[in-house]
């Protein structure tokens, strides 16, 4: 996680890095800090708490050279000290990192002569360069000899005084890339910061060192010797990248996913051959994290249901305990929205050793598990800011469903069918846009929510439910409708809400039962579906779609009631506690 930018180039004013700084927000927002060079000499400025009440004087710095960071803190508190830029001593030297120094411990002993300032492992790699600079050595040199012995994930910025005409930026298994503008050259985690600057990117690859100039870039290995990267255009996004008329991010990617579906839909049948052709002979194993490990269980259903190939779900974070033990024939189907969460990056490294083919369906263009697929299925739909994915779940699925499908010879069908739904995905959002609110109030004062579902609509009360918790922060759980029985019917008393997915599908009247026998010990019923039930105390109400779509309509009102609820709680669901968007360590 933490989100870095950099720039070289003609002077320009602080708030153009300090805004830069702001759209990577979604990776961390704890503290945040920034180093410009003026004349010179280093001036820094950190605070904790998210980029806002910015210093007039920090706003209007105008500088040439400059580095940000925005925090999410792994090693050490939540205070200034901790948070980057890292100042050398005399201000001659600073840096940002994102990723985690595995070794930090022991390298700090061995440089037990320098005096640390905070807990974090990032300034361990600060005095290393500071020590290699006291031995002559140049900024480049220094960078690559002090990032040799380095283990870990890291993407780093540098710049010194003494050099004022280099950033150095460095990557190893955390995201960065550069954005070459007129002005000159920004350096960042993604590309959304410099979209508004350029839309022409280098995109590094671990154990790069790429010494950057106003006009220029030269790129290196660890040690020094010359790696060609080239610049690639990257067309414009496909939403707004602002707020719009909404309040929140979160509001505004739940209210587009409509739209979004039409653009997630624009897909080549070549490439979906393609895969098919890789899976059919396959032991297929889909991994991922969040909302995307959701998404691939609804991929697990589609495929067993449609296409005759059964695949199985493993969370990326315990895949590498389980790869040793996976047929020789495996194939990996690897889901993300970033692209970057070091669980499927590094799932997916192991899997390559094996010599496992990858195929993987993400949003962000070229972002790393794009670059390491063998086959890639882009989402195509635009940014997603809020930290709570929406708009990208409901594209995997729309997009799972068309592979499943057209593994079963039936690409142009179901593209069809989908473009048929994202009407009554904008039915469900405005018969219950306003209504839901009524619900999110009441679940204000609650401690506990449940959500119960059947066959497809039990993956979708896990993803409701994870919803609720990650923003509202009120315990919401998950269970298969049948399981209730089985132990979780112990936490039901009086007025404890259950909500029951239910469309009237093919296990309808099963999950009622279970409803019931959950109404009959105090719960209260929230019922969704397209059909209403006196078991219900309060009623959802979607469009009929046909089964296996029900899932496009049923999440955007459970994303509605997440969203509001956390409002009315006063949280920002937008950058909810403790969370980040992109996990970019393990
Ligand atoms: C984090 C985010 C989740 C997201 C998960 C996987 O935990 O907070 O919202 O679902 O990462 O992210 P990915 O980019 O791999 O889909």
């Amino acid at each position: 996680m933490c989100g870095i930018v950099g720039f070289i180039g003609e002077p320009i004013k602080g708030k153009i890095i300090t805004g830069a700084l702001k759209k990577l927000e979604y990776r961390g927002y704890d503290s945040w800090g920034v180093a410009f060079l003026s004349g010179k000499k280093i001036t820094f400025f950190k605070a904790v708490g998210e980029i806002n009440g910015i210093p007039k004087k920090i706003q209007e710095i105008k500088s040439g050279l400059a580095i940000g960071h925005t925090r999410w803190a792994t090693h050490g508190k939540i205070n200034e000290v901790n948070a980057h830029p890292h100042v050398s001593a005399g201000n001659k030297l600073t840096l940002v990192h994102n990723g985690i120094i595995e070794n930090f411990s022991e390298l700090k002993k061995e440089l037990c002569s320098h005096n640390f300032c905070s807990e974090t492992d990032s300034e361990v790699v600060l005095h290393l360069i500071e020590e290699n600079l006291s031995k002559g050595m140049d900024l480049l040199h220094s960078v690559s000899k002090s990032v040799s012995v380095l283990k870990g994930s890291f993407s780093l910025l540098v710049f010194s005084s003494d050099e004022p005409d280099k950033l150095i930026a460095v990557k190893n298994e955390s995201p960065l890339l550069l954005g070459i503008s007129d002005k000159g050259i920004f350096a960042a985690s993604d590309q959304i910061p410099l979209s508004s600057f350029t839309d022409k990117f280098v995109f590094l690859e671990d154990k790069d060192i790429a010494l950057i100039s106003k006009n220029k870039f030269q790129c290196f290995d660890f040690d020094l010797n010359k790696v060609e990267r080239k610049i690639l255009k990257v067309k414009s996004d496909v939403t707004s990248s602002g707020k719009l008329k909404y309040s929140h991010f979160m509001l505004k990617e739940i209210m587009e996913q409509p739209f979004v579906l039409r653009n997630a839909l624009e897909q080549e049948k070549k490439i979906f051959n393609e895969i098919f052709l890789m899976m059919k002979n396959s032991s297929v194993f889909f991994i991922a994290n969040g909302t995307s490990f959701n998404a691939s269980l609804f991929g697990k259903e589609f495929f067993s249901r449609i296409s005759g190939i059964f695949p199985q779900v493993i969370d990326a974070s315990e895949f590498p305990y389980q790869v040793d033990f996976l047929p020789k024939n495996s194939l990996i189907f690897a889901l993300s929205q970033s692209g970057e969460t070091a669980d499927v990056l590094d799932s997916v490294k192991k899997a390559k050793k094996k010599g496992f083919k990858i195929v993987s369906m993400v949003n962000v263009f070229n972002s790393s598990l794009a670059r390491a697929s063998d086959k890639v299925i882009y989402l195509n739909c635009g940014e997603e800011i809020g930290v709570a994915s929406t708009k990208a779940f409901t594209s995997q699925i729309a997009l799972l469903y068309l592979l499943a499908s057209s593994c079963a010879g039936k690409f142009d069908s179901a593209l069809t069918e989908l473009k048929k739904v994202f009407l009554k995905m904008q039915q469900s959002i405005e018969l219950n846009k306003n209504s839901i609110k009524f619900l999110s109030e009441k679940f204000k004062s609650v401690k506990d929510v449940y959500f119960i579902g059947r066959s497809l609509n039990y993956p979708l009360a896990l993803e409701a439910a994870l919803k609720l918790k990650e923003i509202s922060y009120i315990h919401a759980e998950a269970f298969p409708a049948g399981s209730l029985k089985h132990g979780p019917l112990a936490l039901i008393s009086d007025g404890v809400p259950v909500i029951v997915v239910a469309p009237k599908d093919s296990v309808f009247s099963d999950t009622i039962n279970n409803a019931i026998e959950a109404k009959s010990r105090g719960a209260f019923i929230v019922g969704i579906g397209d059909e209403e039930n006196p078991v219900f105390d309060f009623f959802i109400k979607i469009p009929k779609v046909k089964e296996l779509l029900f899932p496009l309509i049923l999440i955007p009102p459970l994303q509605l009631l997440a969203f509001h609820t956390a409002v009315f709680l006063e949280r920002n669901p937008d950058k909810p506690r403790n969370l980040a968007k992109v996990c970019t360590v393990k």
